[in-house]
């Protein structure tokens, strides 16, 4: 079942009968049926619900039958379970109840313990137990998180997160450390409920110059990647804008997540030459925007992506980013049965 999934052999750098294929986003409002169960109903009180997460989490897989079942929560329910002031704003995006901008703010926000994560642990087990296929464990880099903790809320560059990084670099690495242990602890909860492989959204890591992220941001995006591997469950390391970052985002992670800014074929050829790492695999990366584009471009667009990720030992068909709301589910059902009759 589970375990001679095409995901999870892909994973392990084999090529499966059929090239598996997943969405980030695949959970949500593209879904009447998503939207019929969240109508009226806080996010993050819908993600700390088990049998709730469960059910959405099981949506997609049902109406689209993609090989895996990417958790439905959310990178913010972790400071939620530490007792930190969040909200997820339909249309906006998380808020912070404060802005965490100097080092006394910082100190009392690491004073927070990660909660008890016995609910996602519990909605992954009962996820588990909907699906045929593999549950896909996820979290936030530890710069993506504070992109939100220092600014409050969402912002375009995260400027004020880069600039507490050089100006109180101390701060920084006492923030981006917690920001670490929690991620880590939120992927353990998933793994503890059944979850067979992980994704590291290092989301916002294409808005660093390559210096900055090693130096601030791809040790601690590490930390979390490594706990994982521990537990010998794959990772995959995904970022938006993250094209000059790809050889750094390979290290110590089972497969790279190939945004849709990056061209597959380069980014298989810069991951080979840079001799990292083996096997190579790789997800990616359908435009979203192709989503809109009726099926003869769709298809074509796809076929580019399908045999371009022949040069790769292996290859997980998804998006170059989530699932866009507006998006008809039909169109992604219908390039998932195409993917697998081919
Ligand atoms: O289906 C899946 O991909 C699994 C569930 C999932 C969600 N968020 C559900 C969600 C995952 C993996 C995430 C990750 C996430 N959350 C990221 C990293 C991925 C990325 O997009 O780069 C980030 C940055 C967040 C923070 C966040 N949460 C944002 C920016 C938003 C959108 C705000 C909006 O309304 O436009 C959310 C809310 C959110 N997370 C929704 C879903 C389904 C929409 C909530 C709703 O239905 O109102």
């Amino acid at each position: 079942m589970a375990d001679a999934s095409p995901f999870l052999q892909a994973l392990e750098g084999k090529r499966p009968a059929r090239t598996p294929v997943w969405f980030m986003r695949q959970a949500g409002r593209s879904l009447p049926e998503y939207r019929r169960l969240r109508a009226g109903k806080n996010m993050l009180d819908s993600c700390l619900n088990p049998e709730l997460a469960a059910e959405i989490t099981a949506q997609p897989v049902r109406r689209h039958g993609v090989d895996a079942a990417v958790f439905f929560s959310d990178i913010m329910v972790p400071l939620k379970l530490a007792g930190v002031a969040v909200d997820i704003k339909p249309g906006v995006g998380p808020v912070m109840g404060k802005p965490y901008r100097n080092a006394s703010d910082i100190w009392e926000l690491v004073s927070h313990a990660p909660g008890y994560a016995t609910v996602i642990t519990e909605a992954v087990r009962l996820a588990a137990k909907k699906v045929d296929v593999p549950v896909l464990a996820f979290a936030g880099a530890p710069f993506t998180l504070a992109a939100y903790l220092v600014e409050g809320g969402p912002s375009r560059d995260h400027l004020a997160a880069r600039a507490l990084m050089h100006s109180a670099p101390q701060s920084w690495r006492m923030l981006a450390t917690w920001c670490a242990e929690l991620s880590l602890q939120f992927a353990k909860a998933q793994i503890a409920g059944g979850a067979k492989a992980f994704q590291l959204f290092d989301s916002w890591a294409g808005s660093l110059s390559r210096g900055d992220y090693l130096r601030y941001c791809a040790p601690y995006s590490r930390k979390v990647l490594e706990g994982v591997r521990a537990l010998r469950i794959p990772t995959i390391h995904f970022g938006v804008g993250t094209g000059p970052l790809l050889t750094d985002f390979a290290e110590g992670a089972t497969c790279v997540g190939v945004d849709y800014r990056t061209d597959l074929a380069d980014a298989i050829t810069t991951l080979r030459k840079h001799g990292s790492p083996s096997p190579l695999v790789v997800q990616g990366n359908i435009d979203p925007a192709m989503l809109a584009c009726g099926p003869r471009l769709l298809d074509a667009h796809v076929d580019t992506i399908l045999d371009a990720g022949k040069a790769a030992d292996s290859h997980i068909l998804n998006l170059g980013h989530g699932v866009p709301r507006q998006t008809d589910p039909h169109v992604l059902t219908r390039l998932v049965q195409r993917v697998h009759r081919l």
